[in-house]
């Protein structure tokens, strides 16, 4: 596979980054990740904005012009025969010098990855069918969710507690209310009505929400920016996650109790199948 790093496309095992890094030392760094389907990227510009805006929250310099970010990433699909997939977009402040909390503000030169990964029939996941189970957890993570940076472990701990738990996924809860998944946007559906929590600094602003909000609302359904419990939620018709690689994935199940009827509805998989059509 070839990978991309500050300008250069090199075979997986000769990139490299220095372990003085911040990224690595410090978790100082911000992602993106973008779906591929039929060779074609899903909702590039969408991404990038986001990325540009989790730079400047940070205050890091935005190393690349959106052409250059886009030339890249169609080159790793081209370069590796990616039909279905992912690119992932890594931009961390890179190497100031010795560790120190502080840096200097100026002249740090960031460090840029971009990898892709395989995932065939990526748009066919048979997951789509039968649902997600999720378990709830605390939400332990740092107060700036909005900002989409690197330091996934709390997420990544959450994750590992569900597959421990036999389920897909945990959705985190703060004050009582859901804020999102580990690792997608929360959502619940009562009749017409689809209901996720509004933006604030206390979830990402997902790319696929904002779309998915979009066709929802073009196809009469209602839509409600608010929070709401898992009690809430398992007494709901239906209950979904959006990501850009799981698109909509309907939630079946929250803490052993079944969402609705306990099987995949009809809301989330007509939003999946307007979604892939759509941005396909
Ligand atoms: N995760 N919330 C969190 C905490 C996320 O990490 C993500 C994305 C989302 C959904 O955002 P979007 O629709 O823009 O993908 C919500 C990516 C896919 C990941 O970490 O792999």
């Amino acid at each position: 596979r070839t990978v991309y790093v500050n300008g250069e496309y090199l075979p997986e095992d000769r990139a490299t980054v220095s372990i003085f890094d911040r990224g690595f030392l410090m978790a100082d760094g911000v992602y993106e990740v973008v779906s591929v389907l039929d060779g074609k990227l899903l909702d590039f510009d969408g991404h990038i904005e986001r990325l540009k805006r989790s730079l400047s929250e940070l205050s890091m310099g935005n190393p690349l012009t959106d052409e250059e970010y886009l030339n890249v990433q169609r080159t790793l699909i081209e370069n590796n025969g990616i039909t279905d997939g992912m690119i992932y977009l890594q931009v961390t402040r890179g190497n100031p010098g010795d560790r120190d909390f502080a840096y200097p503000p100026e002249d740090t030169v960031p460090t840029v990855v971009m990898f892709t990964q395989a995932k065939p029939g990526l748009a066919d996941n048979p997951a789509a069918k039968t649902g997600w189970k999720v378990i709830s957890v605390e939400d332990l993570r740092w107060s700036r969710r909005d900002i989409k940076t690197v330091q996934l472990l709390y997420p990544s701990m959450a994750k590992m507690e569900a597959k421990a738990r036999g389920v897909d996924d945990a959705w985190l809860v703060e004050d009582g209310q859901v804020t999102e998944g580990t690792s997608n946007n929360a959502y619940i559906v009562k009749g017409n009505t689809i209901i996720t929590r509004a933006l604030s600094h206390d979830i990402l602003h997902g790319i696929t929400r904002a779309a998915v909000l979009r066709f929802a609302s073009e196809a009469q359904m209602k839509v409600e920016e608010r929070s709401f419990t898992i009690a809430e939620a398992q007494a709901a018709d239906e209950a979904f996650i959006t990501s850009a690689s799981a698109f909509v994935m309907p939630v079946v199940e929250i803490d052993g109790a079944a969402v609705g009827a306990g099987q995949v509805g009809p809301v989330a998989t007509r939003l999946r199948e307007i979604y892939l059509e759509e941005m396909r």
